[in-house]
């Protein structure tokens, strides 16, 4: 099945040439769009906000910011003040220095913000830190990069060792009682105070930006360093993929502790000088409703988990709410199942792009743009400039409709620029020095979309057949009993693996044989035999990562009675 592409829009970069651009697309042409092609001066605060500030965009509202006792909004020329006295409030409470790390450990706010932007505009390199992170993960992170200094709140302090942490020199503390002393500094307390004046440090392109740990299959957390660079991408990808334009309401749900909520939280839209929303406070299904519709949102980023959460929570709550605004809805982070995109073509009357990117890529890699006929299922095609192939495990490019590792050419512009403090595990990424090695497998059809078939262990073999779970995972949320699926491969002497799948029910419905029975012949009808569940176990919840995905090593290790490893991006 085929979703035709929207009707073309005058005036925007839409990629109705896709093949044509892809194949010539030089990097340089964006390049130009930023001040630094001609000064050599580099900054990404500078490029995101004060660029904005001193032109016609200075009274454009930058930040609207929700939660439950906040409601606000900064303009450009705000941000560019509010930012000028964190970076003066950093820079005389510390001796941080160009290059150095500080880590922002703290829920959603203006003041998170700007202090990030402020950081920025000092020349640290930024690690977000996802609030519901726990000591060891904290301590893990803080260590492997000497970070000298902690942004945090009262309430999170107690989360972070600073005793066993030497070169962390300064605590910043954003909260109402805050005991300032030695090497603890009330933000709160200084930030009116502190000028709004700041010579920003300028960097080079190649100078370091935010540092995102994220879990491997195996070991701690890998520290994912990316540059300043990252911006030509992000900049860029906002126009072909989000589609921005100068009037739109843009809100992208991710969180700032995940590279999502960095580079299409903030980074891109503020680059293209969009107004962006920011909800702080819990997922809601009634809260995100009224977010779109109290602030009018037109493009709308979130991820597969959220828009299964909305499914599940009823089509008749979509109906109370005015969502006429909207004219792009975008996902990230895990496979899009076609039942969603159906399910979002059917009540938000907007078919839900995918997008695939990862957080060592740095930007957006593979994607449905606005102009292109969507294959439900297919994350779409390549960014214009990225060259995107499906190797072999030797590196050797593979033809169509073979599936195999996804893997990307060295020297994409947002690619991370190290593994902190790991050279031997950034160069074990490379193939032939050439192909970056995603650790996906997927296939390229005829037409050149791509479809992903899971992680490179995740891909269940049972009784010789090649079965991926997420196909499994698809077939078993269109049932109507199921709100979340989760499918791994379990040893069996005689199959090889048989398929398990864990489900989460839909309010109302209860875990029965009957309803097992059911289940089963579902898949099996709707997809195969030999893909249909042998063993299917009922949870509460499924583990997922705060980036939604179903974190399926989990549900395995739980199978087999195995550790399940590193927990720290776990949701909750
Ligand atoms: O397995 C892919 C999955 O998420 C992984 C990257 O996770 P992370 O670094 O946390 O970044 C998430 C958001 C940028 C990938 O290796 N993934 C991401 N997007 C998709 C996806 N899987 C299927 N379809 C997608 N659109």
């Amino acid at each position: 099945m085929k979703v035709e592409a929207l009707p073309a829009r005058a005036g925007v970069h839409q990629l109705h040439n896709y093949e044509e651009i892809a194949e010539n697309f030089d990097w340089t042409e964006v390049e130009k769009e930023f001040s630094w092609y001609e000064s050599g001066k580099v900054n990404m605060a500078h490029e995101a906000i004060d660029r904005h500030a001193d032109s016609d965009r200075k009274n454009k509202v930058a930040l609207y910011y929700k939660d439950q006792n906040r409601n606000e909004s900064y303009t450009f020329y705000q941000m560019k003040r509010m930012t000028n006295r964190a970076a003066n409030l950093l820079k005389e409470n510390s001796t941080l220095e160009k290059g150095d790390r500080i880590f922002i450990f703290m829920p959603r706010s203006p003041e998170l913000y700007f202090l990030m932007f402020g950081a920025l505009k000092m020349g640290l390199i930024v690690g977000p830190l996802f609030e519901a992170f726990m000591e060891g993960a904290i301590y893990d992170r803080l260590d492997d990069s000497d970070a000298k200094s902690i942004i945090t709140t009262p309430e999170l302090l107690s989360r972070v060792p600073y005793d066993r942490l030497p070169k962390l020199e300064t605590v910043f503390l954003v909260g109402e009682d805050v005991a300032e002393h030695e090497g603890h500094i009330d933000v709160l307390k200084h930030l009116p105070t502190s000028s709004d004046k700041f010579e920003i440090e300028w960097l080079d392109k190649e100078d370091g930006l935010v540092l995102h740990y994220t879990s491997g299959s195996t070991g701690k957390p890998k520290g994912v360093l990316h540059a300043q660079y990252a911006m030509v991408q992000q900049y860029q990808t906002g126009k072909w993929v989000l589609d921005f334009t100068e009037t739109d309401i843009y809100w992208c749900t991710a969180d700032p502790g995940w590279v999502t909520g960095t580079a299409y939280g903030v980074f891109s839209p503020w680059l293209n000088g969009v107004t962006t929303v920011i909800l702080g406070g819990r997922f809601s299904p009634d809260g995100w409703y009224k977010a779109i519709e109290d602030f009018g949102v037109t493009i709308w980023y979130s991820a597969p988990t959220a828009f299964r959460m909305l499914m599940g929570a009823g089509d008749a709550l979509v109906k109370e709410y005015d969502l006429s605004t909207l004219r792009h809805v975008l996902s990230v982070g895990e496979p899009l199942n076609p039942e969603v995109v159906r399910w979002g073509a059917q009540v938000f009357d907007k078919r839900i792009h995918d997008t695939w990117w990862m957080t060592e890529t740095g930007a957006q890699t593979i994607c449905n743009y606005p102009s292109m006929a969507i294959k439900p299922g297919s994350m779409g095609k390549p960014v214009p400039g990225l060259k995107v192939a499906i190797v072999d495990d030797q590196g050797n490019e593979l033809p169509p409709n073979q599936m195999g590792n996804l893997a990307i050419e060295k020297g994409w512009p947002a690619m991370m620029r190290q593994i902190w403090n790991n050279p031997a595990k950034y160069e074990s990424y490379f193939l032939k020095d050439k192909w970056y090695v995603s650790g996906d497998s997927a296939y390229m059809d005829e037409e050149g979309y791509f479809w992903f078939q899971g992680r490179v262990d995740d891909v269940i073999m049972t009784s010789g057949e090649r079965v991926g779970p997420f196909e499994v995972e698809s077939k078993l949320l269109e049932h109507p009993a199921i709100a979340e699926a989760g499918v791994i491969g379990k040893p069996d002497p005689v199959r090889g693996e048989i398929i398990k799948a864990f489900v989460a029910l839909v309010d109302g419905y209860e875990p029965s044989e009957e309803l097992i029975e059911d289940i089963r012949q579902f898949v099996k009808k709707g997809l195969a035999a030999h893909a249909a569940p042998r063993e299917i176990e009922f949870k509460d919840k499924l583990p997922k990562t705060r980036s939604g995905k179903i974190m399926r090593r989990v549900l395995k290790a739980w199978e087999l009675d195995l550790p399940t490893g590193d927990l720290s991006t776990m949701e909750d």
